[in-house]
């Protein structure tokens, strides 16, 4: 098992298959980001390896996440690979829409039925300002495909100054539609030293905003959540804010992350605490490489954000090589 000293119980991984994009989400890295060399991020072996490793000691769901997981190649073979490990009863996939439409296939043979699309608004003006480029018409494709498909569908709706003024739109999507629209606290991984205060839009005054309009209804949360879901009166899908910034979730945070080259990150918020992909191209064996990361696990923090806002004034990561 892998248990942190605190007694929570990490059965859920995040793995970052690649910190490349096709987009350039202003929170998230600058036009001129710099992308590690092929040969640093995890080979698909090497994510395979651990994932079979660890889906012995406790992990049962992975996500896949970037950068964007769909510009690296030949993702499909990977994903259909993570669905037949034997105790992993759950691989999920975040990604932009920009490609998703083209691999609704490849999700399905793979036995994926989770998808997290991220979207921050719904105009195609707007959707070039904030992603610097990409096709929001794509994004949208995707989107419909999915839900056609049956997919469970989040989108992820990161709450910037300039997107408050669609707040209500995004909610107004659930109507008719069996989505769950998740409004996310934006937080200072931005690339570009962005510092760890001044946050405007907390989930608390997302929520009003949105009662401003809307009768909401609290739904059961499904454990270790980091969302907080509501119904809106009358409506087929539903809502949610993901308090990210205001760190209420950690007490039952169940989360491992690795990175794109293979850091292992206990909290988001933390420093990468290990790297197995050094280990494993130093001929580490299984026993020692899990013995390493139940180790890291242990020592997870409570709450990593307090001691990397005092540590560090700003913060100088990219989202995408964390994963998210
Ligand atoms: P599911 O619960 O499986 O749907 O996944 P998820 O919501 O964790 O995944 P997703 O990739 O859609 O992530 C949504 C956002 O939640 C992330 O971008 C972060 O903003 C936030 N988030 C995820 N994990 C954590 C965490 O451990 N701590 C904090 N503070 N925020 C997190
Ligand atoms: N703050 C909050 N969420 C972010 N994401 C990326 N960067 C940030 C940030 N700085 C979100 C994306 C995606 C998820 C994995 O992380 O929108 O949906
Ligand atoms: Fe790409 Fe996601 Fe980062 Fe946007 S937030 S640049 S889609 S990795």
């Amino acid at each position: 098992m892998l248990i942190d000293k605190f007694g929570r119980n990490i059965n859920y991984l995040r793995i970052a298959v690649t910190d490349r994009c096709n987009l350039r989400c202003n929170y998230c890295m600058p036009e001129n980001q710099h992308f590690v060399e092929r040969e640093q991020l995890l080979t698909y072996e090497e994510i395979i390896r651990l994932v079979a490793l660890l889906s012995e000691h406790g992990i049962s769901k992975v996500r896949v996440t970037g950068g964007e997981p769909f510009v690296r190649k030949d993702i499909s073979s990977l994903l259909k690979n993570l669905g037949s490990i034997e105790n992993i009863k759950q691989v999920s996939i975040t990604t932009n829409g920009v490609l998703t439409f083209s691999h609704i296939a490849d999700l399905i043979a793979a036995g994926i039925k989770n998808v997290n699309l991220s979207l921050d608004t719904l105009k195609r003006d707007k959707f070039l300002q904030l992603t610097h480029r990409g096709d929001f018409l794509k994004v949208l494709n995707s989107f419909h495909a999915l839900l056609a498909n049956d997919f469970n569908v989040k989108l992820n709706m990161v709450v910037m100054g300039s997107n408050i003024n669609e707040i209500l739109d995004f909610v107004e999507l659930t109507k008719a539609l069996p989505v769950s629209v998740r409004f996310i606290e934006e937080m200072p991984f931005n690339g570009q030293g962005h510092a760890y205060s001044g946050l405007e839009w907390n989930y608390t005054k997302i929520l009003s905003h949105i009662e401003t309009k809307y009768k909401l209804y609290k739904e059961q949360d499904p454990a270790n959540a980091i969302a907080v879901h509501y119904k809106p009166e009358g409506h087929m899908g539903s809502i949610a804010v993901i308090p990210a910034f205001s760190r209420t979730l950690c007490g039952s945070c169940n989360r491992l992350r690795i990175t794109a080259t293979g850091g292992v990150r206990t909290c988001l918020y933390g420093n990468e605490v290990l790297n197995v992909r050094d280990l494993m191209r130093n001929g580490v064996d299984d026993v020692r490489l899990l013995e390493e990361i139940q180790n890291a696990v242990y020592n997870k923090p409570m709450d990593g954000f307090t001691a990397a806002a005092s540590a560090k004034a700003k913060v100088p990561e990219s989202m995408s090589l964390i994963g998210g």
